[in-house]
């Protein structure tokens, strides 16, 4: 049994992730490919219920983190390691990349605190592929604006707090070339679609 792909996309809140997520869940299906479609924090039923507790109560910024490694310790053992363990592709809605952007460079938690939780969670497992869809902080601010939702707790930060979570994802892709892929979110979906389109026909 081949072992599945492990697909993560990432990028500030407002970039389009989500479409293209959808999108892409659908393309790999299209081409043959068994795919689980998840997100983070959350993909199981005490992730998901983590996930509420996150993007609600107010809590220190260690608290936030420790969190977010449980989630996904749980998704990784309960989902992801049997899914790709079973030839499946996962493709998830944001992993670790985000605890570097947002609890490192949003909030400022060291980035050794940050490795330590990599370490014991994921001991030394990373995704196949990471796409950053990345958008300067303005455009992503105004673009959620526009939605109309009511913002959830990461949503309500400041331009500045997006214009360094968009810096450390850019940080993180210049430092690991070979797994993640930059994507300039300001191209129309379509333009993006067939970018996606030319680089999963040779993956
Ligand atoms: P998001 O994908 O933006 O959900 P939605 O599209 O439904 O709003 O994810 C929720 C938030 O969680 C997002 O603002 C970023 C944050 N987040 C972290 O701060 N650290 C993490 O490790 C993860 C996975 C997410």
């Amino acid at each position: 049994m081949m072992r599945g792909k492990f697909i993560t996309l990432e990028g500030i809140d407002g970039a389009g992730k989500s479409t293209h997520h959808a999108w892409l869940v659908e393309h790999l299906r299209k081409r043959g490919r068994e795919v689980v479609a998840t997100r983070e924090p959350g993909g199981t039923e005490l992730g998901e219920k983590l996930r509420a507790l996150l993007l609600s109560e107010p809590m220190h910024i260690e608290t936030e983190a420790l969190l977010m490694f449980a989630a996904r310790r749980e998704h990784l053992a309960k989902l992801i390691l049997p899914a790709l363990d079973s030839g499946k592709w996962v493709v998830s809605d944001r992993f670790t990349d985000a605890s570097f952007a947002y609890q490192g460079g949003g909030r400022g938690l060291s980035p050794e605190k940050l490795m330590a939780l990599e370490n014991w969670v994921q001991e030394g497992f990373q995704p196949d592929l990471t796409l950053v869809f990345d958008l300067p902080a303005d455009l992503a601010c105004s673009r959620l604006a526009g939605t109309g939702n009511a913002p959830d707790r990461f949503e309500q930060e400041t331009r500045d707090f997006f214009q360094r979570v968009r810096e450390a994802y850019l940080v993180r892709a210049t430092r690991y070339p070979q797994r993640m892929r930059v994507i300039d979110a300001g191209k129309s979906v379509g333009e993006i679609q067939k970018e996606l389109e030319v680089m999963f026909a040779i993956y």
